[in-house]
């Protein structure tokens, strides 16, 4: 069965055909973030402006890419929450469009969900359930993915999101948006050790996460420094923002994996890309005897083949939207 995805979430437009959930046979992804940089984040009003203007060629290169005609196609799966209200109508609207020209069924996909589908497409052996530490630009997610489409959210961010704290942290260090990328090359090469940075748990919820004081750490660092005329090391501070950041997400996925018994342990989403974290959960599940996946690092960030491939297993179970279907801001995973 073949779908084609379609995202257009935040920043990225993209489009994608995948067969049976697990093969790629095109993926094609139109970037705007060189235009958000020029504000220091993604200005929505200007994110749906832009997918308006590309998803129509980015649909018709992925087709194109595949070898594919749309009646080779079995079903359309669109992102439809959570997400840039305006930039996810945009998506939904177009994939609405297609399905009634078509007659093809249109199958609505939750974001997060299709991130840890990523892991479908770059682990062919990969099957819930699994425990997946769900690290992106706008969530920090603790879920025990029971099936392909059951999911249960053992804990999150009660502020601010990895990812943010990451490209906040980066902007106040002088880096272009988005940071975290930057942020975790520079770190490459700098004494995570350098500097004590504060490693906030959330008192009675052990799987909950708490990345604002951190944030807050280093700007106040770089703001008193700045005062006094003393000189701080961006390397150095870098690498201990980065070491304090995976120290929490490593320390609560190890306790929630104890707890539940979860041999399995899977990341996804932007932060997944990030060098420390993989290397730091790999190890750490190594030394256990526990299977450790990651997505390449191509589908760590937003694209639509993750999408088509959550939509294949929504779609075997029964899921699909009718010419009715809205987009959310937000929405839990677990309603997915
Ligand atoms: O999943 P994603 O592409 O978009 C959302 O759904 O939000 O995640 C984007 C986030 C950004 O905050 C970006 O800075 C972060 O992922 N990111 C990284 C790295 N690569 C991307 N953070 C830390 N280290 C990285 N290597
Ligand atoms: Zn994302």
């Amino acid at each position: 069965m073949r779908i084609l995805g379609i995202e257009s979430s935040c920043d990225e437009t993209a489009a994608a055909v995948v067969e049976d959930g697990r093969k790629i046979l095109s993926s094609v992804i139109a970037s705007q973030v060189e235009e958000h940089k020029l504000y220091g984040g993604v200005v929505p009003e200007i994110a749906s402006r832009r997918h308006s203007e590309a998803i129509c060629g980015v649909v018709r290169e992925a087709l194109e890419q595949s070898g594919c005609t749309l009646d080779q196609v079995d079903a359309i799966a669109v992102t439809y929450a959570p997400g840039l209200i305006g930039a996810l109508l945009v998506g939904v609207n177009f994939a609405k469009g297609l399905s009634m020209s078509s007659g093809l069924p249109l199958v609505p996909v939750h974001h997060l969900r299709s991130h840890i589908a990523a892991n479908y497409l770059s682990n062919p052996s990969l099957e819930p359930p699994f425990l997946c530490l769900v690290v992106s630009g706008g969530h920090t997610h603790l879920v025990s993915v029971e099936s392909y489409t059951s999911l249960h959210v053992l804990g999150q961010t009660r502020d601010d999101a990895a990812g943010e704290a990451f490209d906040k942290a980066a902007r106040a260090m002088g880096m272009p948006y988005p940071g975290g990328v930057h942020l975790d090359k520079l770190a490459e090469a700098g004494n995570p050790d350098a500097y004590r940075l504060p490693r906030p748990s959330v008192e009675g919820a052990p799987y909950d996460f708490s990345f604002s004081g951190l944030k807050t750490a280093v700007i106040n660092l770089l703001h008193n420094a700045s005062q006094k005329g003393a000189t701080i090391s961006t390397e150095d501070l870098a690498a201990s923002f980065r070491k304090t950041a995976v120290d929490c997400l490593v320390r609560n996925t190890l306790r929630a994996a104890e707890d539940t018994s979860s041999r399995r342990i899977v990341i996804a989403g932007g932060v997944s890309a990030n060098r420390l974290l993989r290397e730091t959960l790999s190890q750490e599940c190594a030394k256990r005897g526990w299977e450790f996946y990651r997505p390449e690092l191509s589908l760590c960030g937003d694209n639509a083949a993750m999408v088509a491939s959550q939509g294949y297993y929504e779609y075997q179970n029964g899921k699909k939207a009718s010419c009715n279907l809205n987009a959310c801001a937000t929405m839990p995973i677990e309603v997915g």
